[in-house]
């Protein structure tokens, strides 16, 4: 069976999406950087094998992706699943799982990398916003783009009505990325493309 690892900060809804897609034939473990994440405890709850590697606890970013590193490859991981990890991982430690890395990011990239994406778009007027499925590269928020989801801005959209239509979206295309992974049909090739196959439909979200 392969291993996935999941890594979160806080609520880890996208990790459950992924634990009840009912993935075949996987092992699933989750290691938070916030020892207080919610997500922790539902995974604990399903009897998922979790981790926290405390940000807090290393002095130097090199330290602390050395420490996530080990804690990771402790798992002998196939697929490392960035879902809702809010810290930014250094050169070396994208470079270790490059091709096997993805991160879900609530906007449609390139448009409002960063943080406050429904805030940012709505400040831009946008009439459409969305999220983001990618392989991570060293570049924040800008590795190639597997798969996307849009919704409508609606005139009365705050950032949080916003966000829980992207969430909902999230939810859709992140198990779909890693379906396609596990299956085979989604590779990162060497001059840093993405290559989804013919079987992996890209269509069909909402
Ligand atoms: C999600 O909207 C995810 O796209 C976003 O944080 C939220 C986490 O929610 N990720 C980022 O902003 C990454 N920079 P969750 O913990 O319920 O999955």
């Amino acid at each position: 069976s392969r291993s996935i690892v999941i890594l979160i900060s806080g609520r880890g809804s996208n990790m459950r999406s992924l634990v009840e897609a009912n993935l075949p034939d996987c092992r699933i473990a989750v290691i938070s950087n916030r020892p207080d994440a919610a997500g922790l405890a539902y995974a604990r709850e399903r009897g998922l094998a979790t981790a926290v590697v405390d940000h807090r606890a290393h002095a130097t970013r090199p330290a602390f992706d050395a420490a996530l590193a080990e804690a990771i490859d402790a798992h002998g991981a196939d697929l490392v699943v960035l879902a809702g990890f809010m810290r930014i991982l250094g050169v070396d430690f994208v470079a270790r799982y490059q091709g096997r890395l993805l991160n879900i990011h609530p906007s449609l990239l390139p448009a409002f990398p960063g943080t406050h994406t429904h805030a940012q778009a709505l400040a831009a007027g946008v009439r459409i916003h969305g999220c983001t499925v990618h392989f991570v590269t060293p570049a924040l928020d800008s590795g190639p783009i597997v798969i996307q989801a849009a919704v409508p801005v609606l005139p009365d959209d705050d950032p949080d009505t916003l966000a829980a239509r992207v969430l909902a979206q999230e939810h859709v295309i992140y198990p779909q990325a890693v379906r396609w992974f596990l299956a085979g049909q989604l590779q990162l090739t060497a001059a840093g493309q993405v290559r989804l196959s013919a079987g992996a439909g890209r269509a069909a979200t909402a």
